[in-house]
């Protein structure tokens, strides 16, 4: 797995707004989809592209256009905080939804929806998923994702622990990785540290 860390001013300055306890809903969603505009410009380096012709005020000359606009992928809930960010740079892409909550006693992924299609027809696609802690919820996704026939399968995430990274890249499902930062470690609860909290709970609230 290719792993990318997007070591760039922006993206520490948006990690920052998001770690800090103090940060309000309203500027943490706002930092979330600075980062998911930051993450995905990365993620996007690959994407296939066919030239088109482009005529200026002054002449005619060749573009570019993105071939096939890759399916966004956000595992609910906290990945609906990336998905805004990404449609805004492919507002062609298709979105489908893998819904999954870590079960927080044996940090086990269950899942409760998934509205991708059977066959995706090679088609490239990116996972949204701002937090990889233990690697459980995006290992199942990507394991339902693999069996569906993709092209190349990108993660994209705000921040990881070291252990997530491994687990992933152990589970020789995902083809790269694009993330805003690698942490320290997980705690006892499997809380990435230092981390920013449940980015689920700070991005929607709780029940
Ligand atoms: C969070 C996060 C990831 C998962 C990461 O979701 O968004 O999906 O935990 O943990 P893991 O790598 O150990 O599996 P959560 O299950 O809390 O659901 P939510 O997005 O609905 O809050
Ligand atoms: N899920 C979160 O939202 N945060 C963590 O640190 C780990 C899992």
């Amino acid at each position: 797995m290719q792993i990318t860390v997007v070591d760039h001013p922006l993206v520490r300055q948006a990690l920052t707004t998001l770690r800090d306890r103090d940060t309000d809903r309203t500027a943490f969603r706002a930092a979330m989809d600075d980062l998911a505009f930051l993450l995905v410009y990365e993620a996007t380096r690959s994407l296939r592209t066919e030239t088109i012709d482009v005529t200026t005020p002054l002449t005619t000359t060749t573009g570019t256009r993105v071939a096939e606009p890759p399916m966004a992928v956000p595992v609910l809930r906290a990945g609906l905080g990336l998905l805004p960010g990404v449609l805004r740079l492919l507002p062609d892409s298709p979105t489908g939804f893998i819904g999954v909550a870590r079960n927080e006693e044996t940090f086990e992924p269950e899942p409760y929806m998934n509205s991708v299609p059977a066959d995706l027809g090679g088609r490239d696609l990116l996972v949204l998923d701002p937090m990889l802690a233990t690697g459980g919820s995006l290992t199942h996704t990507c394991n339902i994702l693999r069996d569906r026939n993709p092209g190349r399968l990108v993660c994209v995430c705000v921040l990881a622990a070291p252990e997530g990274v491994a687990a992933l890249d152990r589970s020789g499902l995902a083809d790269e990785l694009v993330v805003g930062s690698i942490d320290d470690h997980l705690n006892e609860q499997a809380y990435i540290v230092p981390g920013l909290g449940d980015a689920g709970d700070r991005l929607f609230g709780t029940a």
